[in-house]
């Protein structure tokens, strides 16, 4: 029987302004994330052609990575809560050279704002976890709505799946300062499931001692 997930009691503005600060510094802090996050991206494996979505993409290392990927005649689309997130990226995007292919949406991904079957695969990299419990599975759902069938989908997360000593003391933490560490272990794969995806290949790390989950899925949906 899991136990329960934390809940991430913020509001949605409360979101927008702690990103909107954090927007300036949170290459720095966050560096030692990229490894999973590049292992996400390895696992979602972005083809020449493809149109693409990340939800929640931060200041868009990822952007670079899937626009570099899918090419000249392929899209990437990205939705994020933050104006001065949006900003960074789209700086970054433009120096890297490949902004013209890529296409920011500032806004609450809990509705996406894309037409049915419209990507053939969704990134996620420590955003699903920010999500409060009750909206995991509508964004899971309106995930797979946006997809093509066999669309594809990788999610990089903080992880409930060994509650160690590392995870209690992040959930207490988050517990203490709900709006500026707002997100929290969860159970991706079981979630992912949960929703209807398919699951196709699973990793777990530890990244000090705090697991993390990287789950690549798919959604036969409509097939
Ligand atoms: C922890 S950061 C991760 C950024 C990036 N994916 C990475 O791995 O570096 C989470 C991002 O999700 C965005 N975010 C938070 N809540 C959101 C929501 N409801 N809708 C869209 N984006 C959201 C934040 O603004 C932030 O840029």
């Amino acid at each position: 029987m899991e136990e329960e997930m934390k809940r991430v009691l913020r509001t949605k503005e409360e979101a927008r302004r702690s990103y909107d600060r954090k927007a300036w510094w949170y290459d720095m802090a966050a560096s030692f994330e990229r490894y999973y996050t590049d292992i996400g991206l390895q696992l979602l494996s972005p083809r020449v052609g493809e149109t693409i979505l990340e939800i929640g993409f931060g200041t868009g290392g990822s952007l670079v990575e899937l626009a570099q990927a899918v090419g000249r005649s392929g899209t990437v689309h990205g939705i994020d809560i933050s104006p001065n997130m949006v900003a960074a990226a789209r700086k970054k995007l433009n120096r890297a050279g490949v902004g013209d292919r890529v296409t920011l949406i500032c806004g609450d991904a809990t509705h996406l704002p894309y037409s049915e079957r419209y990507f053939d695969g969704i990134f996620m990299s420590f955003s699903l976890e920010l999500f409060d419990t009750p909206e995991i599975l509508p964004l899971l759902h309106e995930s797979r709505r946006v997809l093509r069938p066999r669309g594809r989908l990788c999610t990089v997360s903080l992880s409930r799946i060994e509650v160690n000593t590392a995870v209690k003391l992040y959930e207490f933490l988050h517990t203490i300062f709900p709006k500026s560490l707002d997100c929290r272990p969860i159970y991706s794969e079981n979630l992912l499931r949960e929703a209807g995806f398919d699951i196709d290949e699973k990793r777990v790390f530890s990244m000090y001692g705090l697991p993390i989950e990287i789950v690549a899925a798919t959604s036969y949906d409509g097939e």
